[in-house]
């Protein structure tokens, strides 16, 4: 039930500081260690190479996971789109392990590549929420991504929790393999909680970007670097899927090589800046688009941030920025629907799963 909400997906955005502390309690034990199926455990610690493979949002988080996996316990992925590897595989590795992402478990497009995975022998896992859906009793193993179920179309909460999933499950592979790191995940959450509940109370500021910039706007541009451009691409399937605005997510270096020629008097350019080795550089592409004409509004973090940002997000890990930085780009989008009179929670020709291939 909606309750006092307008819609379902401000609900859901709100919800996701009791979904990311949710799971740091089912996958915690008494002693406070990692609960995980043993069997888990052992899949990712066999394996020579995971293959991520989803659709959409869940795609998003899937390259957010092999950060988090490669950089904290070592172990090389790739992130693929299951509609492109189901009729293109690439070479796989000699022991490969599968984890599919999605929030509704029916998603055909990765069903698709599971029933070739199983017939192939291959190990997989599925990150959903929902259990007892039909990826997760396909795949030999489920992990739950607890963040109750998510009825607006555009997902939110259901991302966040797949990506917490994720630096769980990178935190606990690193120490099964003894690899020395500081990365802790759970501690990591609970900062990250506490922030996005900083951000779900800035929403008169977000509802204000969302004036400022995209009230009448054709298109929008959104750019980052490594962490960041994996957020900003969420960032724009979520505008245009609710607002109809066409968006698209850029890593921010790649913009000279032709769209920048795009840009115009008042195209607006959102720019996401949380990660300190590329802050100057994502800051030298803001310029240039600038010096075009752009309205930029840029997003960076008590670490990053320089005079004139709009959205400064508290500091926490920097391979976790995503859960955090997603939150105002989820916002501005719902406002930005909400005030060109779309419908938020059922925008135009989308369905909440996607059955067909
Ligand atoms: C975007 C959205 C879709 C889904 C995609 C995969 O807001 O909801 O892009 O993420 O259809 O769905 P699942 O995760 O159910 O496999």
């Amino acid at each position: 039930e909606k309750g006092t909400y307008s819609h379902f997906m401000l609900k859901e955005i709100d919800e996701q500081p009791f979904v990311i502390r949710n799971i740091i309690q089912k996958y915690q034990d008494e002693s406070g260690d990692i609960k995980l199926d043993e069997n888990i455990r052992a899949a990712i610690n066999d394996t020579d190479r995971i293959y991520i493979i989803a659709a959409g949002t869940s795609y998003h988080a899937g390259l957010v996971g092999k950060e988090m996996l490669e950089k904290v316990a070592k172990k090389p992925v790739e992130v693929h789109i299951a509609s492109e590897f189901l009729y293109n595989e690439p070479l796989l590795s000699s022991n490969p392990l599968f984890i599919f992402i999605s929030q509704s478990g029916e998603t055909a497009d990765s069903r698709g590549v599971l029933v070739n995975a199983k017939k192939n022998g291959y190990r997989s896992i599925t990150i959903t929420n929902v259990p007892g859906s039909t990826l997760s009793r396909e795949a030999d193993f489920t992990l739950h991504t607890y963040a109750g179920p998510e009825i607006a179309v555009a997902s939110t909460k259901a991302y966040t929790a797949q990506m917490a999933v994720f630096s769980i499950l990178a935190m606990d592979s690193a120490r099964a393999q003894e690899i020395q790191t500081d990365f802790n995940a759970i501690q990591e959450l609970s900062l990250i909680a506490n922030a996005m509940e900083v951000l779900c109370d800035q929403k008169d500021v977000m509802e204000q970007i969302a004036r400022d910039y995209l009230l009448e706007t054709r298109n929008c541009f959104f750019i980052g670097r490594s962490m960041d451009y994996s957020v900003v691409q969420e960032g724009a399937l979520k505008l245009k899927e609710i607002s109809y605005i066409q968006a698209e997510g850029f890593a921010g270096g790649e913009l000279k090589h032709g769209t920048i020629a795009l840009i115009e008097d008042g195209t607006p350019v959102i720019a996401v800046t949380t990660q300190k080795a590329t802050n100057l550089n994502i800051r030298g592409n803001v310029r240039e688009v600038e010096a075009r004409g752009a309205n930029a509004c840029i997003i960076s973090t008590e670490d990053t941030k320089q005079d004139g940002d709009r959205i400064v997000l508290p500091t926490i890990n920097e391979l976790m920025t995503p859960l955090v930085s997603v939150i105002p780009l989820q916002l501005i989008s719902y406002y930005a629907a909400l005030h060109r009179g779309c419908d938020v929670d059922k925008p135009r020709n989308l369905a909440k799963s996607v059955t067909v291939e």
